[in-house]
């Protein structure tokens, strides 16, 4: 290690969208290498709206290697972050700053420790992916402090470690995570379907109904999901993998009726599936589902689709910007501002014009 003072202090920051997905992942068939029990796809929320900032620093003055998240110092020691940092670490060749006259040899890397510290700008796991945003984005930061030459696809791989649907985040626009074959999981990677130009007449809504943290983790939800329900079964071998096939169709086409149709059903699913497992799973909030199956009935075809991932927190999906405006005047109706309600909205790959209505 070359330097001309050993006061140095080496930062990288990065910024990663949270995903929002359209067919559902939950269940793992290995726990502690994070592999699905099938496939799911997801969409990248817009970078400026759901997202975590993370900044990785290097000094040889740091004697052990420490994370804050959203200004709280939290350990490192969960089997989680110790393997995204192990697998980034194997992976690390040299750097070199030539203004701060900074040269780091791989070997180096062996020895030094990291200081992170992360941010969300949005409620941490009340069921808006926090996690999946911010392993992608830490994955992603320490990758390029410690100039790693893997494919996105690798990266994608090593942040499923941190959280199963992280690997999704890697990427905007449309992503699917393959669940892979093999036992190592060196084939359970997400891949781009389509990118955040493809389809961006799509408005997001997300109505937080409540930033309350999660009374069941999505991890420990998952795994009793799998211990107990006989529907997890049936949803992972008979319903998803024709869904991905109809999904991605919907996608590559562009065809909202039938995206809405099976983002809803999926939703509802994943949801029942929570309900069948012992105890019982509750986390989504059916005043929103009522409204929107009614709505959408009322029309020629469906002008929204509703997803809710491990939380009461909607996330809506206008087909344009004008069905969105009507979205947002129905839940200010039946969210008035003076309830505890919060809502928001996001476009896919283009500026909000409908932010902060609420
Ligand atoms: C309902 O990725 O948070 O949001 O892999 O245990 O960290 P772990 O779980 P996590 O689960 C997300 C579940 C979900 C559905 C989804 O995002 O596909």
């Amino acid at each position: 290690m070359a330097c001309e003072s050993e006061k140095w202090v080496l930062m990288v920051t990065a910024q990663t969208p949270t995903n929002i997905a359209v067919i559902k992942y939950w269940g793992k068939r290995d726990e502690s290498l994070i592999l699905p029990i099938n496939d799911s796809i997801s969409v990248t929320l817009d970078p400026e709206h759901l997202c975590t900032t993370t900044t990785v620093a290097v000094s040889p003055s740091f004697d052990q290697d420490r994370m804050w998240l959203n200004g709280k110092e939290i350990s490192l020691s969960g089997g989680r972050y110790q393997r995204c940092l192990r697998e980034i670490r194997s992976r690390a060749s040299d750097v070199e700053d030539e203004k701060k006259g900074i040269k780091i040899t791989k070997k180096d890397w062996e020895n030094l420790h990291v200081h992170i510290a992360s941010y969300n700008n949005f409620p941490t796991a009340a069921g808006l992916a926090s996690s999946a945003a911010g392993f992608a984005c830490l994955v992603f930061s320490l990758a390029k402090l410690m100039n790693v030459k893997e494919d996105q696809g690798k990266l994608s791989a090593i942040a499923r470690q941190g959280s199963g649907s992280a690997c999704r985040s890697l990427y905007g626009g449309f992503v699917k995570w393959i669940m892979g074959k093999h036992d190592d999981g060196s084939d359970s990677i997400a891949v781009q379907l389509a990118d955040e130009k493809h389809w961006d007449d799509l408005v997001i809504v997300i109505a937080v109904v409540s930033s309350r943290q999660k009374e069941t983790s999505s991890t420990s939800g998952m795994r009793e999901s799998v211990e107990t329900s006989m529907l997890i079964k049936h949803r992972a071998k008979e319903v998803v993998p024709k869904r991905i096939v109809d999904m991605e169709e919907a996608i590559k086409n562009r065809d909202f009726p039938s995206f809405a149709h099976l983002a809803c059903a999926d939703s509802n699913q994943f949801h029942a599936v929570c309900l069948d497992t012992c105890p019982p799973i509750f986390y989504m909030n059916d005043t929103i589902i009522g409204c929107v199956e009614k709505w959408n009935r009322s029309e020629e075809s469906p002008q929204v689709a509703y997803t809710f991932d491990a939380g009461p927190n909607a996330v809506l999906i206008a087909r344009n910007r004008k069905v969105a405006a009507s979205l947002l005047q129905r839940l200010l109706f039946h969210f008035p501002p003076s309830s505890d309600a919060d809502l928001s909205s996001y476009v896919i790959g283009d500026k909000s014009i409908l932010q902060d209505v609420g």
